[in-house]
């Protein structure tokens, strides 16, 4: 899928997006390493803390069809700049691909990109250096 459709597909999940009480439409689709994709739309509730982001909307569609690689990211929202992922967002995508490469359109027309490395430089992860053992 080129980057082009991968925007059409985290657009169209833009459209699906649920967000009465921001009105902030966020879409985002997830390429994996064997090139399937997966999308996701931002989904709020009546108790904020409930809302979940388009990006981990996509990741959890993504890991419960068993995906567990994933080499780009694309988003979309109503913002007229491109958006960053959240920091939650950033965190969660890190857990599978430390270095994604993000891309993000606005509607103003222009693009970001970032790799989550740069995004995120020290994620939090559990291993023997915090006494974590398996
Ligand atoms: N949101 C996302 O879906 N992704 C982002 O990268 C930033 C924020 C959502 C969360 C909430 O539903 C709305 O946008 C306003 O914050």
């Amino acid at each position: 899928m080129s980057d082009q459709s991968l925007k059409l597909s985290a657009d169209g999940a833009r459209a699906n997006a649920y967000a009465p009480y921001s009105d902030f439409h966020v879409g985002a689709a997830l390429r994996t390493d064997a090139g399937d994709v997966y999308v996701g739309a931002n989904v709020e509730n009546a108790s904020f803390g409930v809302c979940i982001c388009a990006e981990r909307s996509a990741l959890s569609a993504a890991v419960s069809a068993g995906a567990r690689n994933f080499s780009d990211l694309v988003l979309v929202s109503d913002a007229v700049e491109p958006v960053p992922p959240c920091g939650i967002c950033r965190q969660a995508l890190a857990e599978f691909a430390p270095s994604l490469r993000i891309k993000s359109y606005g509607q103003g027309g222009t693009t970001a990109e970032w790799s989550l490395a740069e995004l995120l430089p020290n994620q939090f992860r559990l291993n023997e250096s915090n006494g974590f053992t398996e």
